[in-house]
């Protein structure tokens, strides 16, 4: 198969994307909107001015601009458009089940209660399943750069949203900010029942996975890049059947890779990884599902069986029931 027929074949299969913020899917047509209808001020006076500041040489770069982003998010009815919106979109690109990110901290800290941001996204999950029968799960996502007492604090305040929320996550600045710093939170989170994913090794050093599998106990790694400093981890994630919410666009803009074409996405394939395609921050780094597959299809030498590999990984890590896993795997043997 040509990159064409690749790229066409990626579109055809089902797949399920398990790495998005919801906040990293703020289009800057959005945020001039909402920052209208809320009166909030930003520094940015057309959408074009908005996207040449989305360049970034690092995480701490992007996330600058990101915190600032979110800052026109105020109302229930803005955190429900703003998944409608990335719901629909994602929807075209043949994606049929979503495990999204937010970062409660980055909304509480600015007087957004917890449950208005909750209950506008819970609300368009549940629409998307009633509409055109995407499934979806919600992950809250602790604030690394923040002390654990804080993360302990949000916990409390999800309380009442726990039975619709799958798990708890770990983000932004990476480097200084161990996972083993949030070993008690992520303890409690476990003993209510909530699936643990972290992310590690996309700047931070392969210890860091370390610490997310033997102090977090997660179930999934997000990017994980790093751990192929170590044959060691490598074998091991490989055995433990460890999924990796792999990001290549967002590891391009970030700079955690030099050049698309120095991807590990297939190399990580060819170890036995779990690998998943996934977008991470969409509207920032340059594009949603089907835009990641294209940009290692053109780069990297994947094949048929790696696209499908791919696909079948992204319902296999996810935290489905194993029904509805085996129903999205016959699917995707289905497809030519
Ligand atoms: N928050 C949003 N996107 C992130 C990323 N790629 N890494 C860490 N924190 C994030
Ligand atoms: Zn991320």
């Amino acid at each position: 198969m040509n990159n064409a027929d690749l790229v066409a074949y990626a579109a055809r299969l089902p797949k399920a994307e398990l790495h998005l913020h919801l906040e990293g899917s703020l289009e800057p047509e959005q945020m001039f909107a909402f920052a209208k209808r809320n009166k909030v001020d930003i520094p940015f006076r057309s959408v074009e001015e908005i996207r040449a500041a989305y360049n970034f040489s690092n995480l701490q770069d992007f996330l600058d601009i990101y915190y600032q982003g979110m800052s026109v998010l105020k109302t229930e009815e803005d955190f429900f458009d703003l998944t409608v919106a990335y719901l629909n979109r994602v929807r075209a690109d043949n994606v049929r089940h979503v495990e999204v990110f937010f970062d409660p901290q980055g909304h509480t800290e600015r007087g957004v209660s917890f449950d208005t941001a909750a209950s506008g996204i819970l609300t368009a999950l549940s629409l998307a399943k009633a509409q055109f029968g995407m499934t979806a799960s919600l992950i809250m996502c602790f604030l690394r750069h923040l002390p654990e007492d804080e993360a302990m604090e949000t916990l409390r305040q999800a309380e009442p949203w726990l039975d619709r929320i799958i798990g708890v996550g770990l983000d932004s600045s990476e480097v200084g900010h161990p996972p083993s710093k949030f070993e008690r939170v992520f303890k409690a989170a476990k003993e209510r029942g909530l699936k643990c994913v972290a992310h590690a090794g996309e700047e931070g050093p392969h210890e860091y996975v370390y610490e997310a599998l033997d102090v977090l106990q997660i179930d999934r790694l997000d990017h994980g890049n790093r751990s192929l400093e170590d044959d060691a981890l490598v074998k091991r994630l490989a055995q433990q059947e460890m999924t990796l919410t792999v990001c290549p666009l967002s590891n391009l803009k970030l700079c955690v890779v030099d050049d698309m074409r120095a991807h590990p996405i297939k190399k990580m394939l060819d170890l036995g990884l779990r690998a998943t395609v996934n977008s991470d921050d969409p509207s920032y780094f340059g594009g949603y599902v089907m835009d990641n597959f294209e940009a290692v299809i053109e780069a990297v030498d994947l094949d048929k069986e790696d696209i499908k590999t791919l696909a079948k990984n992204s319902f296999l890590g996810s935290f489905l029931s194993e029904g509805e896993k085996r129903a999205q795997l016959s699917a995707i043997d289905f497809i030519t």
